[in-house]
């Protein structure tokens, strides 16, 4: 009999669904109970907690998936925290750097892990890039470009919803695109923002953040880059790209969501094949990134077990939370 970990999820809106599939989906996980504000929502056969207080009463919770709205995350993480719950936590890990650096002294404190979810990184592309640039093979890096152009429209930002609201969104760098922010710095390291300019093109009645930027940044090793993000295209998603101009050579990733090698030309080097990307999330009238969820809760498992250790760590959520805010300075 399979000692299986004790999972339980909070918030069960388009993302914590997903979570309670994989986790119960799992052979070594136990989904032991969810928790939603919305009593309306619930998950197969589960009674819907409501509230978290309820939730940490379960004895058999080892971890709790935080899946509510990004300005939520930290208090709801220390919580779990303190009541010796380790924790998964949706990107982004939280709005500011303060917040982010409140929940590692909650870990610390408890000595539970903090697991974030930054599950762009599984996708083959995203693994070939990270090796290309850590073995080198591009040389010196000159140039890198980063654009992510995206739709968000009334369907997605509704009335009274916490999409658009500062507070607990954010804006469209750490709701839409921090996974690209976070595959900036997971390939290439610290990011010094340069500049960053903003536009609110087409959501002045919807959000209360622009839905545009253009930042430019350098990266220690001496290249410089840009990102041109938007959430005002028409209709739907048109790209998420990274194009990487080295001294050896030329790649891009791109497709929606940087989940195809679009480009790869360098001296002397023979493009191995690649295992098919997963699926894009599809929530209806959008998509999001990549549906690699799966791989997050084995990586959970593995941890807890002693095999492996958290694939995006506490230290890393916290980065690219800092780039986001370092970027959003800028605001004027
Ligand atoms: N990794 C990814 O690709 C990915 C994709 C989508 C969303 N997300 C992240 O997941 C989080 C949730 O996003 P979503 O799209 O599922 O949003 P959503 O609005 O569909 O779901 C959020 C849920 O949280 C619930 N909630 C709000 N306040 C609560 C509280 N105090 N206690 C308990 N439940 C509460 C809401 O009732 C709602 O059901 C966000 O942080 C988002 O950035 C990540």
């Amino acid at each position: 009999m399979l000692n299986k970990i004790g999972f339980a999820v909070l918030g069960l809106g388009h993302i914590g669904q997903k979570h309670c599939i994989h986790i119960s989906e799992n052979p070594e996980a136990a989904l032991i109970a969810t928790a939603d504000i919305n009593a309306n929502l619930i998950f197969g056969h589960y009674k819907n907690e409501i509230n978290i207080d309820n939730l940490l009463n379960y004895n058999q919770i080892d971890v709790v998936h935080i899946c509510t709205p990004n300005g939520l995350h930290a208090q709801q993480a220390i919580q779990c925290l303190n009541a010796q719950k380790h924790v998964v936590i949706e990107k982004p890990l939280a709005l500011s750097s303060k917040d982010c650096e409140a929940i590692q002294v909650a870990s610390d404190k408890n000595n539970k892990f903090v697991f974030c979810v930054m599950q762009n990184r599984f996708s083959p592309p995203s693994q070939w890039l990270k090796n290309l640039i850590l073995s080198k093979t591009l040389g010196n890096i000159f140039s890198i470009q980063i654009n992510c152009f995206w739709n968000r429209d009334d369907r997605y930002y509704t009335p009274n919803h916490w999409h658009g609201t500062m507070s607990l969104d954010g804006g469209p760098l750490f709701t839409q695109f921090s996974h690209f922010i976070d595959l900036l710095y997971w390939v290439f390291g610290e990011i010094n923002i340069n500049y960053a300019q903003f536009e609110n093109f087409n959501h002045k009645q919807s959000t209360q953040f622009e839905d545009s930027g253009i930042v430019t940044f350098s990266i220690n090793s001496g290249g410089v880059g840009s990102i041109n993000y938007s959430t005002s295209v028409f209709d739907k998603n048109f790209e998420s790209s990274i194009s990487i101009i080295g001294e050896n050579g030329t790649v891009k990733l791109g497709g929606q969501y940087m989940n195809e090698i679009s480009y790869c030309h360098i001296n002397n080097y023979e493009m191995p094949a690649l295992e098919k990307s997963n699926p894009p999330n599809n929530y209806g009238n959008y998509q999001g990134s990549a549906s690699n969820h799966p791989y997050v809760i084995q990586n959970i498992i593995e941890t807890l077990n002693n095999k492996s250790k958290p694939h995006t760590q506490l230290s890393e959520g916290m980065a690219v939370v800092k780039i986001i805010e370092e970027i959003y300075k800028f605001r004027k």
